[in-house]
């Protein structure tokens, strides 16, 4: 039985990591989403009922484990350091110039490669076993974040085919182009902050200090250099770039071998051009010496090698016509400008919108309408409008002011002391209750399928409702008479709208739509509050109790129950029939949970993780964690510095786990 498990158990690890390389490395998947995550789910429920099978490298370790409590420092023994700019042919001439003269008598041959716009880090293996990661730092000490790199899909956590003794690899971490878009639509959806580009979004990710926030978060990485290895060497960047490949680890989608410097030009070129297609953003190019046996005796500057050297693009600039500004509301009231312009090609695609900003940003840069603007794609996303040619002027050009009332209702716009932002505050607004709607039924809030853009777009046309509660009184006969509604599908939406009644009670914390409170903070308050009632009640203290929420979360959660019409709402919400306290946790059938009936009581520090996280873990499993120790505790678990429980255990003969030996009982690894 059990031999046959660890059997299952491997071939579903081997099989999956096969498909994230196919999938991550090598963009030619074998399997469809589902059938990976049949796969995954089959190891997730072998391991769970075989925790002592349970290993650091099992691809299930990639969802994240439990919550660090901040990162240790990692010396990098080898520095990490950074690249020279150059912004034009000459710089790079004269790079070549300088490289030229150090190596003489020998001709220098060159790489080219992108530059990924990401954060640096750094993976270490030892025997072809993911080990260590981390993050720059300041070249020196890095923040170790080897758990959050787990969760990464196309880091190999184990190498293939012969791996050195060790082996630390050097790359970038990144978030894709389509991810980012996503990521930031569902962050505005939610009332959060947009992250200001891919970068930021993978370097806020990175520093998550759960790693389950990591996971869900669709980072990537690839490697270009190596640094502190033993018993393997690359003579040639080429090879080693060959070689990493070779262990199926990520590289660069392209590089260019170039014999001179005209060759490096030529790359430069093509690159320019390629770097659109790639998955990340690339702001420049890396150029490097081939000849790797050169690098140590051409050695560094204070802050960078003097074998590459980076390349930078100018950002990609157009000019068109500001025909005129629009004024967008969104879900929390905040009216956003965007200029709408006479089509433009840029940067390979035809650009007719760019962000604005806000009112202050216009006024700083004095973009009028009817301007020759400059527009530009930051970070290859989204365009802005960065400035205007002033030449270009005829006089007749308007100036821009932030209209005093909201466009879509007429209510007033409000523009709070210390905020950029400007609001509609009329909580009727039709813009803003589309909005709420969309928001309140969205799949990862009360999850009611069929509620679509067009359905909402009419319910508040036609004054059907002045809340999201209303909907739970709207009857299929109502529904029915809505363009492009028949009477099966008005008839599916009432059943779908009737059963989010019963949805979890993160689900109605999101759904709420309280300023910063995305899905993920839903998750952690609906975890410490059994009920909206108590989330209600609580405090600043008790807020910023719970990891990860801070004093400006608690403060907006504190302000939305603070205002008579949110209570009202969550009044009506109940009346409806929505529940809004935590369902009791299901009986697991008895005998399936591997720590079923088992009772533990936790003592002294633990190195691997916080008692707390220990403690889920038990829960997780089936087990009960209590506070003192009886004869009816089954196991003490014993860390660092353990107190009285522990001579209490001894006294009653209960049986003491020491670190390693819980850790293996529950399926995680040493710290
Ligand atoms: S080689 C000794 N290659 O850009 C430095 N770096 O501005 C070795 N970067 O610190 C770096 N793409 O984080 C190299 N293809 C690439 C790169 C790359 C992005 C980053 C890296 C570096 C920074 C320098």
């Amino acid at each position: 039985m059990r031999a046959a498990a660890a059997a299952r158990i491997a071939l579903l690890r081997a099989e999956i990591e096969r498909h994230n390389r196919l999938y991550y490395v090598e963009a030619r998947p074998e399997i469809s989403d589902r059938e990976y995550d049949a796969l995954l789910r089959e190891l997730e429920e072998l391991e769970a009922a075989h925790p002592d099978l349970a290993t650091p490298d099992s691809p299930t370790r990639r969802v994240g484990g439990a919550p660090l409590e901040g990162f240790a420092p990692v010396r990098h023994t080898v520095p990490m350091m950074s690249l020279a700019n150059t912004y034009n042919a000459g710089e790079v001439r004269e790079f070549d110039r300088r490289l030229r003269a150090l190596i003489a008598p020998h001709e220098p041959t060159y790489v080219v490669e992108p530059k990924i716009d990401g954060v640096a880090v750094s993976a270490r293996y030892e025997k072809g076993l993911f080990v260590l990661g981390a993050t720059r730092g300041d070249g020196q000490t890095g923040d170790d974040i080897t758990a959050n790199l787990r969760t990464i899909r196309s880091l190999p956590l184990r190498l293939i085919g012969e791996a050195p003794p060790a082996l630390e690899v050097r790359g970038e971490v990144y978030l894709g182009k389509a991810a980012f878009a996503r990521l930031n639509q569902e962050r505005e959806e939610a009332g959060e902050e947009p992250f200001a580009n891919p970068r930021n979004a993978a370097a806020g990710s990175l520093k998550q200090l759960d790693p389950a926030v990591v996971a869900r978060r669709p980072l990537a990485v690839l490697f270009y250099a190596v640094g502190a290895c033993e018993g393997v060497e690359f003579p040639t960047h080429r090879e080693l770039l060959e070689r990493l490949r070779g262990w199926g680890l990520p590289i660069p989608p392209r590089h260019w071998f170039c014999p001179d410097i005209a060759a490096v030009e030529r790359a430069l070129e093509e690159l320019r051009e390629a770097r659109r297609a790639f998955a990340f953003d690339t702001d420049g190019a890396v150029i490097k010496l081939d000849d790797r046996r050169r690098y140590a005796a051409l050695g560094a500057t204070a802050k960078s090698p003097r074998w590459a050297i980076a390349y930078k693009y100018e950002p990609e600039r157009a000019e068109t016509r500001l025909r005129a500004i629009a004024v967008q509301v969104g879900r929390t009231g905040v009216l956003t400008p965007v200029a709408e312009l006479e089509p433009v090609a840029l940067a390979g695609s035809t650009i007719s919108r760019a962000t604005l900003h806000n009112e202050d940003e216009i006024r700083r840069k004095d973009i009028r309408v009817g301007d020759r603007v400059i527009i530009e794609k930051a970070g290859d996303v989204i365009p802005a409008v960065v400035g205007v040619n002033v030449a270009a002027r005829t006089g007749s050009e308007i100036p821009f002011s932030m209209p005093k009332t909201c466009p879509v209702c007429g209510g007033p716009v409000v523009r709070r002391e210390g905020e950029v932002a400007a609001r509609c505050e009329n909580l009727q607004c039709p813009a803003q209750l589309k909005r709420w709607l969309r928001h309140f039924a969205a799949r990862n809030a009360m999850d009611i399928e069929g509620l679509g853009e067009a359905i909402v777009d009419q319910l508040v046309d036609r004054r059907l409702l002045d809340s999201p509660a209303d909907l739970y009184s709207l009857d299929a006969k109502t529904l029915a008479a809505l363009e492009r509604m028949g009477p099966k599908s008005a008839e599916n939406l009432v059943a779908a709208i009737a059963a989010s009644r019963e949805r979890e009670l993160w689900r109605v914390i999101h759904a709420l739509g309280i300023r910063q409170v995305g899905a993920q903070s839903a998750r952690l308050l609906a975890e410490h509050f059994e009920s909206l009632d108590a989330l209600m009640a609580a405090d600043e203290t008790a807020l910023t109790s719970i990891f990860e929420i801070g004093p400006i979360v608690a403060g907006e959660i504190r302000a939305y129950f603070a205002q008579p019409r949110n209570r009202s709402f969550i009044e009506k919400l109940k009346a409806a029939g929505v529940r809004t306290a935590r369902a009791p946790r299901p009986a697991a059938p008895a005998g399936a949970l591997p720590l079923q009936g088992r009772r533990f009581v936790l003592t002294g520090t633990l190195a691997a993780m916080p008692r707390e996280a220990a403690a889920e873990r038990i829960r997780a499993l089936g087990g009960a964690v209590s506070e003192s120790v009886s004869s009816k505790t089954s196991f003490v678990v014993a860390g660092a510095e353990p107190g009285a429980k522990l001579d209490k255990a001894r006294a009653l003969g209960v049986p003491v786990l020491d670190e390693a030996a819980f850790l293996k009982m529950i399926g995680a690894t040493p710290a």
